[in-house]
C-alpha cells in the first residue's frame, strides 16, 4: 500500500499547470529514437517513425497548454554522416508525414515552419514544406519550428551574411532579427531526451539564458506528463540573467 501511494505521488499526472508559468519558447533535442527501437529489437527506422508520431501528439499537447513557440531538432547538418539508408528514410519520413497531414493540419491551429539549410533537400521535399507552411500560415496557436538540416553555427553565419548584404552593421539585435527562429526570440526551456547532456549544434544563440532540462526517457516515450514534469522543474529554477537572486 505504501509503495502504491509513493508511486501515485511520483505520477506526473498530479502536476497542476494552472499555477505554473508556461515557458514562452521551448526547444527540444528529440534524441533516442535509435535506442528506443533497438531496445525493442527493431531497426532504427522504426524508432524514427515512433518519434514523428510522438512529435505530432506532443505538439498538440504543448499548444493546448499555451506554449507559444516550440523548436524541435529533427535532423542536424551533421546527421548526413549517418548510413545512407537511414538518411533516406528520414527524408522520406518528413515528406510522407507532411503529405499525410496537409489536408487536416489547419484544425490543430499550429503554425509550422521548417528551419535550416534548404540546399541539400530534394525539390519534392521543398515543395511539400512550402505547401505545409502556406497551409498553416494563418494559424494563431503555437508556432512549431521544425529544425531540419539545421545547424546553429550555419544559422549564425547565414544571419551575418544577410546583415552584410543588407549593408547593415552586425549587432546583437540584427543577428537576433536574422535568425530562422526570430519570431520566437530566446529559448526559455531547453529539453534533451535520452539522457545525453550536450547541445549538438542546436540553437547556440537562442539558448544563452535557457534553463536546461535533460530527461532519461527516449524521445518516442516523452509524452505530455514528461513535458509537465519539465515545466514543473522549470518553475523551480531561479532565472537571474546575470543579476542577483530575487
Ligand atoms: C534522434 O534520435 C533523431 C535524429 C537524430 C534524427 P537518434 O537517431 O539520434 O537516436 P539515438 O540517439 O541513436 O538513440
Ligand atoms: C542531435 O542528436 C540531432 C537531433 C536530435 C536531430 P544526435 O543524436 O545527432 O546528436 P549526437 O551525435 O549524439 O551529439
Ligand atoms: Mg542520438
Amino acid at each position: 500500500m505504501a509503495l502504491f501511494k509513493k508511486r501515485r505521488k511520483e505520477n506526473n499526472d498530479e502536476i497542476k499547470l494552472e499555477n505554473l508559468n508556461i515557458p514562452n519558447h521551448i526547444g527540444i533535442i528529440m534524441d533516442g529514437n535509435g535506442r528506443w527501437a533497438k531496445r525493442r529489437g527493431m531497426p532504427r527506422t522504426y524508432g524514427h517513425k515512433a518519434g514523428v508520431d510522438n512529435l505530432i501528439e506532443l505538439s498538440k499537447y504543448a499548444n493546448s497548454i499555451g506554449v507559444k513557440y516550440m523548436t524541435v531538432y529533427a535532423f542536424s547538418t551533421e546527421n548526413w554522416s549517418r548510413p545512407k539508408d537511414e538518411v533516406s528514410y528520414l527524408m522520406y519520413l518528413l515528406d510522407s508525414t507532411f503529405n499525410r497531414l496537409i489536408d487536416t493540419i489547419e484544425k490543430d491551429n499550429i503554425k509550422m515552419k521548417i528551419v535550416g539549410e534548404k540546399d541539400k533537400l530534394s525539390d519534392q521535399l521543398l515543395d511539400v514544406i512550402k505547401r505545409m507552411e502556406e497551409k498553416t500560415k494563418n494559424c494563431t496557436g503555437m508556432t512549431l519550428f521544425i529544425a531540419f538540416n539545421y545547424g546553429s553555427r550555419q544559422e549564425i553565419v547565414h544571419a551575418c551574411k544577410e546583415i552584410v548584404n543588407e549593408g547593415k552593421e552586425i549587432s546583437i539585435d540584427e543577428i537576433q532579427n536574422h535568425l530562422y527562429t526570430k519570431d520566437g526570440g530566446d529559448v526559455d526551456l531547453l529539453i534533451r531526451t535520452s539522457g545525453e547532456q550536450r547541445i549538438s549544434n542546436f540553437m547556440l544563440w537562442q539558448i544563452s539564458y535557457s534553463e536546461i532540462y535533460t530527461a532519461d526517457t527516449y524521445w518516442p516515450d516523452f509524452n505530455g506528463d514528461c513535458l509537465n514534469k519539465a515545466i514543473l522543474e522549470y518553475n523551480k529554477r531561479d532565472r537571474r540573467f546575470g543579476g542577483l537572486k530575487k
